[in-house]
């Protein structure tokens, strides 16, 4: 039996609980919103979709009482405001940081051994501000971002190439941010051949280019933060992390000298497996990829820094 609670009852964590039921990816889901009946309300509707589906995993909705959360395998952090038009996702931070301290605090209080996945923006600093608080082992912190970003930059890359979306890899590693992140073009395939030479330079950029502001283009058209495709990630994480899969997955982790860094959470090359983090893989990069890590890496620095922890 695998119990996941989800924290936050907005777009993103009745996504992700909706994805978690309608996939069989836990036996018992908990939906967990301070505001009044809204967990309540959503999972009713998930759990009537299950019913359509012939589906049985439990999905159960209550506003802000945590003991219900008691003895979960995993938690997911969507809680906080999501990003306007116009908004980065740093900006988010005076105001996320303060929720999802205290909704960290309430977790573990009665999930002492769960394994944490972040989603709430800024991403990369929020799954930071976890790690400090909480002082739990660095395998048990996840943060969500590089999944979400690597769909996004596989989505690109298929449309580009008229090829279909699941015979394409690709991977993003650096921060969640619309500067910060890094498509690795040169590891990116289709069919097990480098796109590089299916695909001209120019081209290339472009579906890099795409990746990077993937969030914002989709906050212009929906006038807030997407929601689908994160619910998505999120559930396909802790889909690896609950099955044992040791799957790779590009997952903000913190470094304690991998890819020259440390004292950070950033995207990564991550095996997930039952233990959450099993491993940081280091792919090999060029000097110019390096360049862009390291300053990616000082970047989130910079926005820790915001921190008051
Ligand atoms: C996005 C938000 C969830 O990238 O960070 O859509």
């Amino acid at each position: 039996m695998s119990k996941v609670t989800v924290v936050g009852a907005g777009n993103v964590g009745a996504t992700c609980a909706n994805v978690l039921v309608t996939q069989s990816i836990a036996d018992e889901v908990v939906l967990i919103d301070i505001k009044e009946g809204l967990a309540e309300g959503k999972a009713m509707d998930i759990m009537q979709t299950a019913n359509i589906l012939g589906l049985n995993s439990r999905l159960t909705g209550v506003t802000n009482d945590y003991e219900k959360t008691a003895g979960s395998d995993m938690v997911v952090i969507t809680s906080g405001i999501p990003r306007k038009p116009g908004m980065t996702r740093e900006e988010l931070i005076g105001v996320n940081a303060g929720i999802v301290k205290s909704v960290t605090e309430s977790v573990l209080k009665y999930s002492p051994n769960a394994i944490i996945l972040c989603v709430s923006n800024p991403m990369d600093t929020m799954t930071y501000l976890i790690h400090k608080i909480s002082g739990l082992p660095k395998n048990r912190i996840i943060g969500m971002g590089g999944a979400l970003d690597s769909a996004r930059f596989k989505y690109f890359l298929s449309l580009a190439l008229g090829a279909n979306a699941t015979e394409v890899e690709g991977i993003v590693i650096g921060g969640h941010g619309d500067t910060t992140m890094i498509p690795l073009v040169r590891y990116a395939a289709y069919r097990g051949v480098p796109a590089t030479s299916y695909l001209p330079a120019e081209q290339l950029e472009k579906v890099a280019a795409d990746t990077m502001v993937g969030g914002a283009t989709l906050t212009k058209l929906l006038g807030t933060s997407a929601w689908m495709a994160p619910g998505a990630a999120a559930a396909q994480v802790v889909s690896a992390v609950l099955h044992d899969s040791h799957k790779l997955i590009s997952c903000s982790a913190l470094l304690d000298g991998e890819y020259g860094e440390k004292d950070l959470c950033i995207g990564v090359p991550c095996i997930l497996g039952r233990n959450g983090i099993e491993k940081i893989v280091e792919f090999e990069l060029t000097d110019a990829e390096k360049a862009l890590f390291a300053a990616s890496a000082q970047a989130v620095h910079k926005t820790n820094s915001a921190l008051s922890c």
